[in-house]
């Protein structure tokens, strides 16, 4: 019989395991099963589900009702701008605070993760004194430390622990190369600036997932190789970079890729040993311009590309960069302003869900376990407990008994009559003797706070 401390501690780990995954809905017995594909869930709903993140970026222009969508709707927050270093300090060392922290407050509230977006970018949107104050120092390179120093101890210890990913270095490769694009940084300090980028993030925030994030115009390409190259090598020299943030953009004129492609593509960064998120996704519909059904095919390709990254386990989280298509900044640079509108979101322009709303929530449901076959692998894993004479008794049988019916009765929705039969089934292994009465236990009540069976 496992110690009563031992069990306590399973019961606690089930309890963590299951709140995390349990449904958007509280305070009820579910009312539905978010893990099953075409379910009348949110995408946020069966993010959760799956234990992966679907987010949004924000700014200070959203109107409350896009912001209701951002709460509803996902899980996770990426300022667009607001936290970009020439954004927050438009020149060096003088911050403005206030549009961050509105979107920080934001995701504290509604109890979204937060991505910060982005420590380093050495292209564009820095702050415009940057570069003379470097060139104007006795030792550029010092001076550059140092104020890579300053930046980032300011924004972490602002933000500190309510961001859970940094994109600490973003962009550093050439726009269609396969070497380190020409910026301020690498002028001042060579590639080291990679590496002294993710050591001074680390140091500053040791809990923090830290991430490379990069685009590519197609898939697969010369640059795709060339980030796996660097990631690679940047990781053997020590340099702790954490994921990998692809960012997704399908813009105008590029030859979109395949699902098939786009999975062995992510597989292929994954290999390296990291986290991988899809960052920024929008898919132009210029792709799809000439399709009597334009929206069933960009929400075709949205599924692809979900499914591509549900298909490899590392790929943790997905971020569309926007909410609904009267607000894309693809609409605003060129050249892809010539196929304004591109419409490339989830949501139009009247705020309302897309075909490809439906397509990316049941694509991220097959990352997620039907409480159905939850309950069935309950139940398979209780037989091979009794069969290996872990797991004592009459009672065994019952509980047996009863999570196979709860499964029945999972498959139906009726997620009630399903809860009292686990009640059984917990009673039923607690009755039992031997050394996996407390595994049988857990097993079950997990289940049970997956379907908030106890929730008022
Ligand atoms: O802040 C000024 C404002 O004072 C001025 O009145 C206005 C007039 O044009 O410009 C404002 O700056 C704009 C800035 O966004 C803030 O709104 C810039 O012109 C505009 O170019 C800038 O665009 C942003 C772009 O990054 C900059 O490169 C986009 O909104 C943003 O969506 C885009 O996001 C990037 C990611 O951070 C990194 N990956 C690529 C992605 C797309 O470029």
């Amino acid at each position: 019989m496992a110690s009563i401390s031992a069990r306590g501690g399973l019961l606690v780990a089930a309890a963590t395991a299951a709140a995390l995954l349990a449904p958007a809905v509280s305070g009820a017995i579910v009312a539905r099963d978010c893990a099953r594909p075409g379910a009348a869930c949110t995408i946020a709903e069966t993010a959760r589900r799956a234990g992966v993140h679907f987010g949004a970026i924000a700014s200070s222009g959203q109107s409350d009702a896009e912001r209701a969508l951002l709460a509803e709707h996902f899980t996770s927050v990426t300022a667009e701008n607001a936290m970009k270093w020439g954004e927050i300090a438009p020149r060096v060392g003088n911050y403005g605070f206030a549009d961050a922290d509105e979107i920080a407050a934001f995701a504290e509230t509604n109890g979204m993760r937060l991505r910060g977006h982005t420590l380093a970018w050495g292209v564009m949107q820095m702050p415009s004194d940057l570069a003379s104050t470097v060139a104007a120092a006795a030792d550029p390179a010092a001076r550059m430390s140092e104020l890579l120093g300053e930046h980032f101890g300011t924004m972490v210890g602002r933000y500190g622990a309510r961001v859970a990913q940094w994109d600490v270095v973003n962009e550093p490769l050439e726009v269609a190369g396969t070497v380190l694009a020409k910026n301020v940084f690498l002028d001042a300090l060579g590639p080291g600036y990679l590496g002294l980028s993710f050591a001074l993030a680390r140091a500053l925030a040791p809990g923090a997932s830290l991430y490379l994030n990069e685009y590519v115009l197609s898939w697969p390409s010369p640059k795709l190789a060339a980030l796996r190259t660097l990631v690679g090598d940047l990781r053997a020299g020590g340099v702790p970079i954490d994921g990998v943030g692809i960012q997704g953009h399908f813009y105008p004129f590029f030859p979109l890729p395949d699902r098939a492609t786009m999975e062995q593509e992510l597989r292929a960064i994954a290999d390296l040993g990291v986290e991988i998120e899809i960052t920024e996704l929008d898919v132009s519909s210029w792709h799809f311009r000439d399709d009597p059904d334009p929206l069933a095919r960009q929400a075709a390709f949205f599924g692809d590309v979900v499914t591509a990254c549900m298909a490899v386990p590392s790929c943790r989280g997905i971020t569309t960069w926007g909410i609904q298509d009267g607000d894309s900044w693809l609409d605003h640079a060129p050249p892809f302003d010539l196929a304004a509108p591109n419409d490339p979101l989830l949501f139009d322009r009247d705020l309302e869900p897309k075909p490809a709303y439906a397509a990316v929530r049941d694509a991220i449901a097959t990352r997620a376990v039907p409480f159905e076959d939850e309950a069935w692998g309950v139940f398979r894993r209780v037989g091979k407990l009794r069969r290996d004479g872990l797991l004592r008794g009459p009672s065994v049988r019952t509980a047996r008994r009863v999570v196979r019916r709860a499964a029945q009765m999972l498959r139906a929705e009726r997620f009630a009559d399903a809860c009292d039969r686990l009640a059984r089934g917990v009673r039923a292994a607690n009755e039992a003797t031997g050394p996996a009465v407390a595994e049988a236990a857990v097993a079950i009540t997990a289940l049970r706070l997956g379907l908030l069976c106890d929730e008022a």
